[in-house]
């Protein structure tokens, strides 16, 4: 069972749809499960449940508490994506009942792309059929070589060191701290919108709550006529931030927080969209979003 809100989710269902039997649990885009109609959806042959932990392409952390707690009460194994949260966010493997995990290396952890975590406990381990899966996604052969701290093969050994090394700088700031400057720079930006005049896109209710690592926001009405222009006039000022994702395209805009960022540029964040949106006669109020914002980083 794979439940879907988002792109990232509909990935894990298609990634499931290749190899088993799966159904959807699917609630539009940026809008929140509801814990009653998910144990209603899991039956005795619910094997596997599917989720993201962090909805990148709608900014919203989804319960996976509640939901571990429904797949452990129907013996289901429960693997979930904290591709965005693991290393800038809370994630309790253990007490959510995370079965599997896993992350990548580009996100909150800040280091470089090209490889991925995975965590398995044994009960996930034993229900996977290595020699049934591509030769090189052979999970049993990864397991027994981890256990020499081996890989199976050639290694990306660059990617490993730089991840080390991400891990060391996630050691030296430690994670509580480093999960307290996320939840506070993502709520400057969350301020910092809204302040200006604008309104973020997803709709939090019940146990799901706005990311703390990813921000996304509603093109105002005109500026979806013709967003690239204000894509471009943020590129101009060498700040990055996304467009909407799947149909979200043109609709929404999503700003990142991931990593080692500073909290001016948060500010810097802010203050850029504030001028873009001014430069294509968007009605902003870039100075009141820059104050609120500061004084969330301040505060
Ligand atoms: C929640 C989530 N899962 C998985 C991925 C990995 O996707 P990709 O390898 O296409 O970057 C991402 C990347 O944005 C993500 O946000």
């Amino acid at each position: 069972m794979a439940l879907v809100n988002g792109k990232f989710g509909r990935r894990f269902a298609r990634i499931a749809e290749r190899h088993a039997q799966c159904r959807r649990v699917s609630v539009p885009w940026g809008e929140s499960f509801d814990l009653e109609a998910v144990a209603a959806a899991i039956t005795e042959e619910t094997a596997l449940v599917t989720m993201v932990h962090n909805e990148t392409s709608t900014g919203l952390v989804n319960p996976v508490s509640g939901v571990g707690r429904l797949a452990d009460e129907a013996d289901a194994l429960f693997a979930v994506d904290g591709v965005t949260s693991i290393g800038g966010d809370v994630f309790c493997i253990d007490d959510w009942n995370v079965d599997v995990a896993v992350t990548d290396a580009q996100k909150a952890l800040a280091a470089p792309p090209g490889i991925s975590a995975l965590y398995v406990t044994e009960a996930a381990a034993a229900a996977a059929d290595g020699e049934a899966a591509p030769f090189y996604e052979d999970l049993d052969w990864h397991l027994r070589k981890a256990g020499d701290d081996q890989t199976p093969f050639t290694s990306a050994v660059p990617l490993f060191r730089a991840m080390a090394a991400a891990l060391e700088a996630i050691e030296r700031e430690g994670l509580p701290g480093r999960i307290r400057r996320h939840r506070r720079q993502a709520a400057a930006f969350r301020e910092g919108f809204t302040a200006m005049g604008l309104e973020l896109f997803p709709e939090p209710a019940g146990a799901t709550v706005y990311s703390n690592t990813v921000t996304a926001v509603s093109l105002p009405g005109p500026v979806r006529a013709e967003p690239t222009a204000f894509f471009d006039a943020v590129e101009e000022r060498n700040v990055s931030v996304s467009g909407g994702q799947g149909h979200l395209g043109g609709d929404i805009f999503r700003v990142s927080n991931m990593g080692g960022l500073g909290d001016e540029q948060i500010l810097r964040g802010v203050r850029t969209v504030g001028a873009a949106m001014e430069d294509v006669s968007a009605a902003v109020d870039p100075a009141a979003g820059v104050a609120a914002a500061r004084a969330v980083l301040e505060g």
